[in-house]
């Protein structure tokens, strides 16, 4: 058996070096969405993409988590300009993709449109309140979309070592040399805690090797720092986990808190990236009570086995628990919940901002450690702990 297909069957590959850059007519200025879309459409972590999406896919995707041609994609990746810029350009121009003063690359403009954000809030999202930090973004990016095809011609600059960014024929290739023919995925936008180190611990007893992959793109300003969040998986993997049974390096998208759609999302790029599986607990990429606990979790029956290609492994909400003394979940124990260690965000945050470690059972010592410290660095920040 080989590694697992990219999605669409081929992993796209749209870098280019900075000697053959075409004539431009016209200049975009980018966000940092926008930026770090540009760089996994090039380097084929959106594969099949091959640059932001015209209309057809954009309904396509925005009705039925599909694109045109029916290859399942459930987020839509687009470019939006605001209208002076979208009446500048025509199809057939060559722009350049500008941000904050850097040239990253350059798209061949194929169609300028103006989305129906209202319907695209109330798919993606499941509601247009402006409080959900996606919607928010949504409706604050601006209101033409600009489609065609990309190619990147300098990479972004990097926040982490440089040993932790991998493109997915980078991995796919570390996969096969370590031997992993089965690799679980793991998305994250918070520090690590012993929920996620027993899902992770559960699902690698099951597959060759465990791909830890932290998103480190933008994220919302409450969420914990991704240089901090780095060192809570640095320590764990030091600490707790064998040499040989993992990977860790960056996913540098930015987070769209769309919980289900996102987490189709997710796996699809993982596959990309080499992963066979992907977990998925409790209330993946969620934000406030926008979904419910498992809604990322039963998405995944809307799509046929073979059309995702890659195996979900779904996860109930754990804990520890001292009657079992052992992490559990409600699938796995039966005593009552004043023996379960379920802390409250709110209550963590608390505790590491008086400089106080959480129970062991529910953090590792080593890891509150490294948050006290990031805390201390950037006190301003309201803290999530728990995902
Ligand atoms: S997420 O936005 O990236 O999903 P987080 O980093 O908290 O947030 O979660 C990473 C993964 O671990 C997700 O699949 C999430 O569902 C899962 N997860 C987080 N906490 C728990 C928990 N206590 N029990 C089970 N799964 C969990």
């Amino acid at each position: 058996m080989s590694i697992i297909s990219p999605h669409g069957g081929k992993l796209v590959n749209q870098w280019k070096s900075e000697e053959n850059e075409p004539l431009a007519k016209g200049k975009i200025e980018i966000d940092a969405m926008a930026l770090s879309d540009l760089e996994l459409i090039a380097n084929g972590a959106y594969s099949p993409l091959r640059g932001f999406l015209n209309q057809e896919d954009y309904k396509s995707v925005v009705e039925t988590m599909r694109l045109a041609d029916g290859t399942p994609w459930s987020i839509p990746i687009t470019l939006p300009v605001n209208k002076e810029k979208a009446e500048q350009l025509n199809r057939g121009d060559v722009a350049e993709l500008v941000y904050q003063g850097t040239l990253y690359g350059f798209i061949e403009v194929d169609e300028i449109f103006q989305p129906d954000k209202n319907k695209e809030a109330k798919k993606v999202y499941l509601t247009t309140e402006l409080e959900h930090p996606g919607v928010k973004k949504l409706f604050d990016r601006p209101d033409y979309y600009i489609a065609g095809e990309i190619q990147l011609t300098k990479k972004p600059d990097r926040n982490h070592e440089d040993k932790y960014y991998l493109d997915p024929a980078e991995s796919r290739e570390l996969f096969q040399e370590l031997g992993w023919k089965k690799v679980v995925g793991f998305q994250t936008r918070n520090p690590v805690h012993r929920a996620h180190e027993y899902i992770q611990k559960a699902a690698l007893e099951i597959v060759d090797g465990l791909f830890l992959n932290p998103l480190v793109g933008e994220t919302k300003s409450d969420d914990i720092p991704s240089d901090v969040r780095m060192k809570s998986y640095e320590v764990l993997i030091d600490h707790y986990y064998p040499d040989n049974r993992v990977v860790l390096a960056v996913f540098n998208a930015a987070m769209r808190y769309a919980g289900p759609r996102e987490a189709i999302f997710h796996a699809l790029v993982r596959k990309n990236f080499g992963c066979s599986h992907f977990i998925v607990g409790r209330d993946h990429a969620g934000v406030g009570d926008y979904y419910g606990t498992y809604d990322a979790q039963k998405i995944f029956s809307e799509f046929q086995e073979d059309e995702l290609d890659i195996t979900p492994l779904f996860f109930e909400h754990s804990f520890y628990c001292h009657a079992c003394e052992a992490m559990v979940s409600h699938k796995t124990c039966p005593h009552d919940d004043d023996q379960h260690v379920i802390l409250s965000g709110t209550k963590v945050r608390e505790l590491l901002k008086n400089g106080e470690k959480p129970p062991k059972t529910f953090s590792r010592p080593e890891i509150a450690e490294v948050l006290i410290e990031g805390l201390i660095q950037v006190p301003q920040l309201n803290h999530k702990l728990e995902g």
